[in-house]
């Protein structure tokens, strides 16, 4: 295999639960995974990533784990697990599996057991504290609200929980701790898997000490990230993990790493230091908040922020690191209703969203239903939505918002919007199930599906299969330099990537009106190749001054 094989990959996410269900209990599997490989291979990815399909009570749909080693029931058994590897495989696909190491379930084996006593030999796998004047041991706020301290009457102390209570820390600074990883990451590539996407790796170091976060206004809890993200061991963390396990596999790997800026990412991922091969940074899914406010916050989008930060991490990295580049996974919003519009022009918009991404330099990832322009979703109670994340943020707004303006919240950010089933047919519930599902399907699932979209030779599906296949057939969109035009324009996005004697010219409209573009007079070429379009185009047609349509999207290669 060559090295750094998974700089010309496209990567396809699949969130196992919302996916395809096989056995009409309403809940994806992974059976109904098999029955949709020929799908995804069609779409012409290289590697799968899987969200967690590990036993879990769900608390986070499987982002807490019970046991590292077992398939959860819903999905099937390590057989059904196998079997699929092996199609996968079969197909010249490739396998990342979901790592959640900063934390198990409570109900793990180690942390039933550090309940018990103080001196069981679990205690330390977790983070214990005794309180402090009768309260939390700091004011650090958990990620869904409330403290990051759960207390326990068993022994009188508190554990530390940066998500829900059922996801207790592990304590990194504990080499039992890591030895367990690293035995339990042997496991399963041993079996075969390709790599690991690592959830919220870079928040596995804490601070020593734990103290008290800034608290100007008095609040009861506050963030507390800068004393556990990037923390000071994450580098030694990754780097043994990296020797002790990774130097010795042929895989990828890609760290969640909220958080990560483009000077943190560059120690992360450059290749000499061997930690990572790619990191998934937020700053690009953080443009639309209020600055300051939490992620229910919003603010329209401007284009200039967006050019600006993705043209940063694109500079930044060059040649020294590595970038993922995505609009969407199982915790954002759809990116067609988010960037783009829904409505009028869900079709030009999601094209024009995907030319963007897959052209700029890095490793692109589709999150299932990307690929047909799948929207959100907005419900109309609460009580139709299941995750987490937002049933607490909603519980604690209302408190003194009106409820229909944290619903508004919900629609616009939360995490439901992409964890909607996968819409298959106009059938019954999109063809995910014959049951019920455990989530309610989109209702526009009868004109977005993948059974229209494989009948239509201009649907967004196919749009995908060509950026997919213009990758493989041209050398310069895995390696070409980044620049960016147009920085102060608010409509058009727009970049040249240039390689050898070739450029490509990425002219976006991301606006609703038409606007002018104009090639840019230090840009000589001798022929030009039209090489994808989500609107007629004549092959012939100038582009030194053209008008965009709305959500309009052209690349050309240039060559000297
Ligand atoms: C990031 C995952 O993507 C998200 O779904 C999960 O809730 C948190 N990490 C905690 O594991």
């Amino acid at each position: 295999m060559k090295s750094n094989w998974w700089k010309d990959a496209v990567v396809y996410q699949i969130y196992p639960r919302s996916f395809n269900d096989s056995n009409g209990d309403g809940i994806g599997d992974l059976q109904g995974i098999i029955e949709k490989l020929n799908y995804i291979k069609k779409l012409g990815v290289d590697i799968i990533w899987l969200s967690p399909v590990y036993e879990s009570p769900n608390d986070d749909n499987g982002y807490d784990i019970s046991d590292y080693r077992k398939i959860m029931n819903e999905f099937g058994t390590m057989r059904d697990w196998e079997e699929m590897l092996a199609e996968i495989h079969k197909r010249d696909m490739k396998l990342m599996m979901d790592l959640v190491v900063n934390h198990t379930s409570d109900e793990h084996h180690w942390f039933q057991e550090a309940r018990k006593s103080k001196d069981n030999p679990y205690r330390d796998y977790y983070i214990w504290r005794p309180g402090k004047e009768g309260r939390e041991p700091n004011n650090w706020e958990s990620v869904f609200g409330g403290s990051v301290w759960q207390y326990d009457s068993l022994t009188s102390e508190y554990y530390l929980h940066i998500f829900s209570r059922k996801q207790p820390d592990l304590n990194w600074e504990n080499e039992k701790v890591r030895q367990e990883v690293y035995e339990m990451m042997k496991f399963w590539l041993d079996k075969g898997v390709n790599g690991f996407r690592m959830d919220v790796i870079n928040f596995i170091s804490k601070i020593e000490g734990l103290p008290d976060a800034p608290n100007p206004e008095n609040k009861q809890y506050v963030s507390g990230e800068k004393f556990f993200i990037n923390g000071p061991k994450i580098h030694d963390y990754l780097q043994e993990l990296h020797k002790e396990v990774l130097a010795n596999y042929e895989v990828v790997t890609v760290g969640e790493m909220p958080g990560a800026t483009v000077e943190d990412a560059l120690l992360y991922t450059a290749e000499d230091r061997k930690e990572v091969d790619m990191i998934f940074t937020f700053e690009h899914m953080d443009l639309d908040k209020q600055k300051d406010g939490s992620k229910w916050d919003i603010k329209p989008l401007k284009l200039t922020d967006l050019k600006e930060n993705l043209s940063k991490w694109q500079k930044g990295l060059q040649n020294k690191g590595w970038n993922s580049l995505y609009w969407n996974n199982h915790d954002q919003p759809r990116v067609v209703s988010r960037f783009g519009n829904d409505k009028e022009y869900r079709m030009e918009s999601a094209k024009m969203l995907a030319t963007c991404l897959h052209m700029m330099k890095g490793t692109p990832y589709i999150y299932q239903g990307e690929e047909i322009g799948m929207t959100n979703v907005a419900f109309h109670s609460i009580d139709e939505y299941k995750d987490i994340e937002t049933l607490n943020m909603y519980n604690e707004a209302v408190r003194i918002n009106h409820p229909q303006q944290v619903m508004e919240s919900i629609y616009a950010k939360g995490r439901d919007n992409a964890r909607t089933p996968m819409q298959w047919d106009d059938s019954k519930n999109a063809g995910f199930t014959t049951g019920e599902p455990w989530l309610k399907v989109n209702p526009n699932y009868k004109e977005v599906n993948v059974e229209t979209a494989l009948k239509d030779p201009n649907s967004i599906f196919y749009y995908y299969q060509k950026l997919i296949s213009l990758r493989k057939e041209h050398e310069i969109i895995v390696h070409g330099d980044f620049s960016l035009l147009y920085e102060y324009d608010e409509q058009i996005f727009s970049y040249t990537r240039t390689y050898q004697n070739e450029m490509l010219i990425v002219m976006a409209n991301f606006s609703d009106g038409e606007t002018l573009f104009e090639l840019p007079n230090t840009i000589i070429y001798e022929t030009k190749q039209l090489l994808i379009h989500n609107y007629d185009v004549r092959e012939e047609e100038k582009i030194e001054v053209c008008i965009l349509r709305p959500w309009e999207a052209r690349v050309y290669k240039l060559i000297n």
